[in-house]
C-alpha cells in the first residue's frame, strides 16, 4: 500500500456517514439540489473509504474555489450529443462529474445491455475524482470496463526524457466482475504519485517516494513543496527514470483518447487551464463479458488470481494484493474505525463551507459533533 494510507491513520477519525451528512450541507449550501449534493458526497466519502484521501472530502476546497470563479456549473446533467447506438458521445458542460459520469455510465450500461457493448465518450466534465467508482458502478451492474481520462490542460507530469510539466496525471482504469465477489478494480495516475498525494503529503509535512518528482530545474527530489509554490517542478511518469516511457505512453493515449476522440481536448499552448477548474474528458469502453464465448471466464480469472497470490513473498511483504484488494482492506478498516482527516485538511474544508454558505456557527457546530 502507498505511504498515504499510512500516514493518515494518526489523524482524528471521522464516522463516514458523518462525513457523508457534512459533505451534503456543504453542496446543498452552495446550492446543489439533493441528488447533486448526495452524488457528490457519495464520491468523496468513498474516495476516503478506499484509501484514496488525494480524491476525497479534501477536494472541496478546489471545487468551491471553482464555483467562485464560475468555472464548476451546479446542478447541470449529461447531455448526449451524438449517438450512433454503440458509440455516444456526451458533454459534462463543466457541471459536477460527480453528475455527469454518473449519468454517463448509466446511459452507457443501459446501451451495452442492448448491444453487448458501448463506448461512451464524456467530455468537459468538471473534476470526476477516483475513477474506479465509475469502473465500480459498471462492475455492479455486471459488466468489465475501461477507461482512458485525461485532465485537460493541467500539465503537471513531465514527458519521458523532458524535464517540465507537459501531461496531465490522465488516470487508467479498468475492472472485471465477478459473481458474487468483488470486481477486480485497476485504477491509478499515470504519474508515480497522484498530485493530489503530493498536496496530502505537503500538508502532513511528509516527503514523497523517491523517483516521484523533479524539481524545476530537472532534478530529482522527494519535496512535495515543488508542486504547491513556485518555481514548480513535475512529477515524474509512472514507471519513474527506469520504465518511464511505459508511463508516459499510456499518459499520451488516455490523452488522446479521452481528450480527443470526446471531441473534448488536450493539453497544448492554446488550452493551458488558467483557473482553478479540473476539466476531465474520459473514453469509458463498457462492455457486458456474457456477449463473449467464454463461459469460464471468471473461474480462469479466479484461477489466475490464486496463482499469482501463491507466489512466495518478497522480503518485507505480507501479502500479494490483486487489483483492487487494497481498497477493499482500506474501506472495511475504515468503515469500523472512520475516516482520518488531518487538520491542516480539515481547516480547510471548514474555510471552504464558509465560503459555500455555512454560517460560522454551523460551521462549529459541525467542528464539535465530528471532532
Ligand atoms: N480525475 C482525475 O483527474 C484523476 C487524476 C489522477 C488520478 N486520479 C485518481 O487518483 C486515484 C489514485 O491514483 P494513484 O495512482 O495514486 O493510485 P495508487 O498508486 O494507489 O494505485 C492504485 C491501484 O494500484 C493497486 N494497488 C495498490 N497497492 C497495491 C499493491 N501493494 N499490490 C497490488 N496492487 C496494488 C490498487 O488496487 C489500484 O488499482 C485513482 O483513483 C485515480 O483514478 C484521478
Amino acid at each position: 500500500m502507498n505511504d498515504t494510507r499510512t500516514a493518515q491513520t494518526s489523524a482524528p477519525r471521522i464516522p463516514a456517514d458523518q462525513l457523508h451528512a457534512y459533505v451534503r450541507a456543504i453542496w446543498e449550501h452552495a446550492g446543489s439540489a439533493p441528488r447533486e449534493a448526495q452524488l457528490v458526497a457519495d464520491h468523496l466519502v468513498a474516495a476516503n473509504l478506499t484509501g484514496h484521501d488525494s480524491h476525497g472530502v479534501g477536494m472541496i476546497p478546489r471545487y468551491v474555489d471553482s464555483l467562485r470563479d464560475r468555472e464548476l456549473k451546479l446542478n447541470g446533467h449529461a447531455s448526449v450529443v451524438k449517438d450512433v447506438g454503440a458509440v455516444l458521445t456526451i458533454d459534462g458542460g463543466k457541471a459536477f462529474g460527480q453528475v455527469v459520469a454518473h449519468e454517463a455510465m448509466e446511459l452507457g450500461i443501459e446501451r451495452a445491455n442492448k448491444l453487448g457493448v458501448c463506448a461512451v465518450a464524456l467530455r468537459n466534465a468538471h473534476h470526476i475524482g477516483r475513477i474506479g467508482h465509475w469502473a465500480e458502478q459498471c462492475a455492479k451492474a455486471g459488466f468489465v470496463s475501461f477507461h482512458f481520462v485525461n485532465v485537460a490542460g493541467d500539465p503537471l507530469v513531465a514527458p519521458f526524457g523532458g524535464a517540465d510539466r507537459r501531461i496531465g496525471t490522465n488516470p487508467f482504469c479498468a475492472a472485471f466482475p465477478r459473481a458474487g465477489k468483488a470486481p477486480l478494480v485497476l485504477d491509478f495516475a499515470t504519474s508515480a504519485v497522484a498530485y493530489g498525494k503530493t498536496r496530502v503529503a505537503y500538508n502532513q509535512g511528509k516527503e514523497v517516494p523517491p523517483g516521484s518528482l523533479i524539481d524545476h530545474a530537472g532534478k530529482p527530489t522527494v519535496d512535495p513543496a515543488v508542486m504547491m509554490q513556485a518555481p514548480f517542478g513535475a512529477l515524474m511518469p509512472v514507471g519513474g527514470q527506469a520504465g518511464g516511457h511505459k508511463g508516459f505512453g499510456l499518459a499520451a493515449m488516455c490523452e488522446i483518447f479521452g481528450g480527443a476522440l470526446s471531441g473534448g481536448y488536450t493539453t497544448h499552448d492554446d488550452t493551458l487551464q488558467q483557473t482553478n477548474a479540473i476539466i476531465n474528458c474520459m473514453l469509458s469502453v463498457i462492455v457486458d463479458p456474457n456477449a463473449f464465448d467464454a463461459p469460464n471466464a471468471e473461474a480462469e480469472a479466479d484461477a489466475f488470481v490464486e496463482w499469482v497470490k501463491a507466489s512466495p513473498l518478497a522480503a518485507g511483504v505480507e501479502r500479494i494484493y490483486a487489483p483492487g484488494e487494497p481498497e477493499r482492506a482500506t474501506r472495511a478498516e475504515r468503515e469500523a474505525n472512520g475516516i482520518p482527516v488531518d487538520p491542516e485538511t480539515w481547516r480547510q474544508i471548514r474555510d471552504a463551507a464558509l465560503a459555500a454558505g455555512l454560517s460560522h456557527e454551523q460551521a462549529d457546530g459541525w467542528s464539535v459533533r465530528l471532532r
